[in-house]
């Protein structure tokens, strides 16, 4: 970090309201208002303070909808940052009672969610009856990350998070993305829940992610392909995301006639045929495809096949796309 931007940013923690404030964001991600009920104090104030942290680039302000949330920055303003909230006595009175307080609003965030999941518990369950337990997909989806240790991990239409809870373990870093404020409320909820510390969430189109290219290594999109009316766009976007080598899994239904899914379930695509999907990743320049489907347990009439592809950035392997995909397909039963 160069002297000048160093004293800056010593400069903008050197206050009493800015070193809680960072000690604060280090925590949770965290909007104006949540800061005002934690501080006791005016917003124009805590705003005022935010802006320095902001400028000096010890925090960063993300917008979602008409909220905005304050993290600590990415950067080396970020890193100083953590360094000095990493000095602080955890015992000191003042921060005990930020903590204290900070867990209040957390646990209010929950209770939030947990309505919203109250009220449209029927429409998940009702769904969810539709196809494979979960537990199923979600096994088969992890066999099929497998164990290797993944440094960037990104999941396009992360909803409420699920998938990030299920496979962020294993990264350095992970970011979910989605559209919906509400469904982000949910995944930042859950987030903390899990006690997930390498955890982003940022508002964003599937069709213009909010996020470096050439820079994961291993992106996800669960359940969200059928919502869209270009699937194959997405899944473009979502590989020029991939660094060379990395991995895209894309998990939805196999094509089906559940057209109620349609009225009710805003469902633009009533899944998908294997080929369908194949030929999107293939033409987005990812090659090596496998797939994977989890059929309906027998006695279990009406039930959607869920299917998973997997493919790969073949960038390290080949100058040129092979003609021939070599592809592999396995299904399971209950
Ligand atoms: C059925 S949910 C699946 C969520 C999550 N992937 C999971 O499986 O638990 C579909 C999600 O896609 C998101 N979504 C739909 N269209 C989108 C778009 N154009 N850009 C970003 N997210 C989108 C919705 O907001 C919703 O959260």
């Amino acid at each position: 970090m160069g002297v000048e931007s160093l004293l800056a940013g010593l400069e903008a923690a050197g206050e009493i309201t800015r070193l809680r404030l960072l000690a604060l964001i280090g925590e949770a991600e965290l909007t104006v208002s949540e800061l005002v009920a934690i501080l006791g104090q005016s917003q124009p104030r805590v705003s005022r303070h935010l802006k320095l942290l902001v400028e000096a680039g010890l925090a960063e302000r993300q917008r979602e909808g008409a909220w905005a949330f304050f993290r600590l920055a990415d950067g080396p303003g970020g890193a100083l940052a953590r360094d000095l909230v990493a000095r602080l006595a955890p015992a000191d009175p003042i921060l005990v009672a930020d903590r204290a307080r900070l867990e209040m609003t957390r646990e209010a965030r929950r209770r939030q969610a947990a309505a919203y999941f109250a009220e449209r518990a029927a429409d998940w369950d009702s769904i969810r009856a539709l196809h494979a337990p979960e537990e199923r997909v979600e096994a088969a989806v992890m066999a099929m990350i497998g164990e290797k240790p993944i440094r960037a991990l990104l999941d396009l239409g992360t909803g409420t998070g699920r998938m990030l809870e299920l496979a962020a373990p294993l990264a350095e870093r992970a970011i979910g993305v989605d559209q919906s404020p509400a469904m982000l409320a949910l995944a930042r909820s859950r987030i903390e829940q899990s006690g997930l510390h390498n955890v982003q969430l940022r508002q964003g189109d599937i069709y213009a992610p909010p996020v470096e290219r050439d820079a994961y290594d291993l992106v996800i999109i669960h359940q969200v392909l059928h919502f869209l009316d270009d699937p194959a766009r997405a899944i473009a976007e979502a590989a020029r995301a991939l660094r060379p080598e990395g991995r895209l899994i894309v998990v939805d239904f196999l094509a089906h006639d559940q057209e109620f899914l349609r009225e009710d379930f805003a469902h633009r695509h009533l899944g998908f045929t294997i080929r369908e999907v194949e030929a999107f990743l293939t033409d987005a320049g990812l090659s090596s495809v496998q797939t994977h489907q989890i059929l309906p347990a027998p006695g279990e009439p009406g039930k959607l096949t869920v299917a998973i592809w997997l493919a790969r950035d073949m960038r390290f392997f080949t100058a040129e796309p092979p003609a021939e995909t070599p592809t592999r397909h396995t299904a399971e039963i209950a």
